[in-house]
């Protein structure tokens, strides 16, 4: 029979509750029209931000939010979004020749600030490493961060209504800098990112979380190459938190994404996959010249690229698709790989929130879903800051040409206080698997709550339509044995939790 172990005995650490992360980025409508709709609009708002989806996130408990992009975020001046909103310029949008959009502005710093505070997260600020200076980017660090009173740069925040610094510790120095961010070397990437982060410190030595530009995938020639070099500075004024490493699952061949056929069901689980071999692969690389693991691995954009166009705009908002279940089971099987190396990676952020890639929500003027990812973010939240425990998967095998093995269920478990949290994915998309459940080192009798996220046909959608066309079920079960039993249905996603009571 399948079976899934829990082993209660050997964990890898804590799961950084930041690998739960989200990305918003200035293009097509994952601002304007999606998470902002602006003061004076008729759509319920708080502040200028659609509540529904403020409310919607802050009930998943979202650590960190990656602002404001992505590729927009090497040609953005901080400037331009500060200050009176109606006097704000409108600029070419780094996307502009590919929507012909521009950007007014009116979601700046003091904003998006706003929204991390609403929903409780910490901000992550990409900052520009291509066509600012350092002193530029400087600038906008003392902006957030010194209290009023001291210089003119925080008194300008206090008069623009932040009396309160920002206090932003997560900073990325450049995006993509290897394509979209200057088209760069290694070797000059990590020097930009040297003579950045050290005027950036210079601020307030060794507060900040520096994060430098990774590799584009499984690009291991880019990340030795970079680490050969950031390792030649061996200065520890500016010490950097981690190194990017960005994935995407896209789809080079012409399926369509919403009624894929099973064969394409498979090709993107098996590249969803992949995930842990970009991460072991990296991390292995990273060692070469970070033995000590001082460096964090941060995968800081990640999902599914499908063709663009499956979206309720029809392909007006750049990049923005609809999901299904194969795409839940593609963020459940993620997040699981994620939760099992939470000793290599301290941050994720899925690509992006809303109206894009892999989104949790879609929305465009008074509508607004949720999709079937944001349920996998909400079951998964018990893992937050939880103590990774070792699962042994046994329930067979599938095999593709070119991609390997791969298990045919995917799981991750984790405790905190007293309350074990276990994740499935059924990578099956036509059987469904009844499995039973082992324990090392503890007991798994008690009551547990079963989350089931799951459709007849994986292919169906949550629309502006049909709000609910799928989510999640959930019954409660007394667990009376130490081998209990759950059933994860075809192209399913399960969550459990159980309480343990106190944990040695
Ligand atoms: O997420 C969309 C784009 O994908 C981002 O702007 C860029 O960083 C990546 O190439």
């Amino acid at each position: 029979m399948n079976q899934v172990t829990i082993d209660f005995n050997h964990s890898k650490g804590t799961i950084n509750r930041n690998i739960y992360g989200h990305f918003i980025e200035h293009i097509g409508g994952v601002i304007y029209n999606g998470l902002w709709v602006g003061e004076d609009s008729p759509i319920e708002n708080i502040r200028g931000f659609r509540k529904a989806l403020v409310d919607s996130l802050k009930s998943i408990h979202p650590p960190v939010l990656r602002w404001p992009g992505g590729c927009f975020a090497e040609t953005y001046d901080w400037r331009d979004g500060v200050g009176l909103r109606a006097k704000r310029p409108v600029r070419v949008n780094w996307w502009y020749s590919h929507d012909k959009r521009t950007e007014p502005n009116q979601v700046g710093t003091h904003e998006f600030i706003d929204l991390c505070r609403m929903v409780d997260a910490q901000p992550y600020i990409a900052a520009n490493l291509t066509s600012l200076t350092p002193l530029h980017i400087r600038d906008w660090v003392e902006y957030c961060n010194f209290p009023a009173g001291e210089t003119t740069l925080a008194d300008e925040r206090a008069a623009n209504g932040a009396r309160e610094p920002f206090d932003v510790r997560l900073w990325g120095i450049g995006n993509e800098n290897w394509g979209g961010g200057g088209q760069m070397t290694p070797e000059m990437c990590a020097r930009e990112y040297i003579r950045y982060s050290t005027v950036i410190n210079s601020l307030d030595k060794g507060r900040f979380r520096f994060i430098m530009c990774g590799a584009n995938g499984h690009d291991l020639a880019w990340t030795r190459r970079l680490m050969q070099e950031w390792k030649a500075r061996a200065w520890e004024e500016a010490p950097t938190y981690g190194m990017s490493v960005h994935y995407y699952t896209n789809q080079n061949y012409p399926g369509d994404p919403l009624n894929f056929t099973e064969d394409e069901w498979y090709l993107q689980i098996f590249k969803a996959d992949y995930m842990r071999r970009i991460i072991d692969d990296h991390r292995s690389a990273m060692d070469e010249f970070d033995p000590e693991r001082r460096l964090a691995l941060i995968v800081d954009e990640w999902g599914n690229w499908h063709r663009e166009g499956t979206g309720p705009s029809k392909g007006s908002n750049l990049f923005e698709q609809q999901s299904n279940m194969r795409d839940a089971v593609v963020a459940a099987l993620t997040l699981n790989i994620f939760n099992n190396r939470c000793d290599t990676v301290a941050m994720a952020n899925i690509a992006q929130l809303c109206n894009n890639l892999h989104s949790l929500y879609l929305a465009g003027d008074g509508n607004f879903v949720e999709t079937p990812n944001y349920y996998v973010f909400d079951m998964y939240q018990g893992h937050q800051d939880a103590k990774q425990l070792e699962t042994i998967v046994d329930a067979g095998y599938m095999e593709r040409d070119g991609f390997g093995a791969l298990e045919a269920v995917s799981a991750s478990a984790s405790i905190k206080d007293g309350t074990l949290t276990m994740t499935f994915a059924n990578l099956d998309p036509a059987t469904g698997k009844q499995i039973k459940l082992n324990a090392l080192g503890n007991d798994l009798r008690g009551k547990a709550a079963i989350t089931t996220l799951s459709s007849k046909d994986p292919h169906t959608c949550n629309t502006f339509e049909d709000l609910f066309a799928v989510r999640p079920v959930v019954h409660t079960e007394e667990w009376e044995t130490n081998d209990p039993q759950v059933f994860l249905p075809a192209a399913g996603v399960v969550s459990v939790t159980l309480s343990l009571g106190a944990q040695p």
